[in-house]
């Protein structure tokens, strides 16, 4: 009895110190995945940041913020521009490079990260005004959410540059983005006034998730 108590101490022993390295193998080799995965992801997204901004913050007003925008809308603005329903000489050719699944792995990546913040002044009262008589008539919010944060295909509004935002409203006004036809009825029954105002209006906006 003896014998066996001094003999199998040891051997529980190796068994747990076998279990636990087996363990820490398994952790290795999860962590030496997911590192892959976010590699992957990484080399794929580089060359965007040219343009798109190394920490978010886009090179030029004309240049969207990606960081932060929401997943089903950078993949489906990707589709867009591959396939050619949204027309735009830098993305074009850039989108066309791409697989599906090079687009989803880049909406997942981008719509990860934390929208920046661009600083952009909030709007005076008069255009808070005219903005909120515009979203009463027409009912942005009814799609972008109560933040202009938006959600899965509907793009967030909140914080984007007002330049850009501004000529995406005229572009779907007068049929040069023509991927979203409901949008551009939407862009019609607005005055061009009413647009520059809720452009000036969204820039300011500073609304950041709770996380
Ligand atoms: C040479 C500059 C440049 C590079 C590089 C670039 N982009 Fe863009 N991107 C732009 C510009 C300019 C626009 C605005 C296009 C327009 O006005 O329709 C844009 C628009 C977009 C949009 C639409 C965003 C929105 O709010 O509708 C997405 C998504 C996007 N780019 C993703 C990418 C990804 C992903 C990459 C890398 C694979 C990339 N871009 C590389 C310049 C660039
Ligand atoms: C019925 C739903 C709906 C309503 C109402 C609506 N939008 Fe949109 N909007 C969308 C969707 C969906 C898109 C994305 C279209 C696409 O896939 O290209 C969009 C795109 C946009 C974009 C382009 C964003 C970008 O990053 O390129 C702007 C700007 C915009 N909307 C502003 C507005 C404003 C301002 C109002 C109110 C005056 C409004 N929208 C009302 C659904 C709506």
């Amino acid at each position: 009895m003896l014998f066996r108590k001094t003999l199998s101490r040891p051997i529980q022993e190796l068994v747990v110190i076998g279990f636990a390295a087996f363990t820490i193998f398994l952790v290795g080799v999860a962590q030496a995945q997911d590192s892959g995965t976010e590699t992957k992801a990484g080399e794929t997204a580089a060359p965007c940041a040219a343009c798109h901004g190394e920490k978010g913050i886009p090179i030029d007003k004309s240049t969207p913020v990606i960081w932060g925008q929401n997943e089903g809308y950078l993949y489906l603005q990707l589709r867009d521009f591959k396939s050619g329903a949204r027309k735009n000489n830098v993305m074009t050719p850039i989108a066309q490079a791409l697989q599906r699944d090079d687009m989803l792995t880049l909406a997942q990546y981008f719509s990860s990260k934390r929208w920046p913040q661009l600083g952009l002044p909030s709007a005076p009262a008069d255009i808070v005004a005219k903005a909120a008589r515009a979203n009463n008539s027409i009912g942005c919010t009814g799609c972008h959410q109560s933040e202009y944060q938006g959600e899965g295909t509907q793009p967030r509004l909140a914080g984007q540059w007002r330049e850009y935002l501004e000529s995406q409203m005229l572009a779907f006004r007068d049929g040069s983005r023509g991927n979203n036809p409901g949008m551009s009825d939407l862009m019609n029954a607005a005055s061009k006034e009413d647009i520059a105002a809720m452009a000036q209006y969204l820039a300011g906006q500073q609304y950041m998730p709770g996380q």
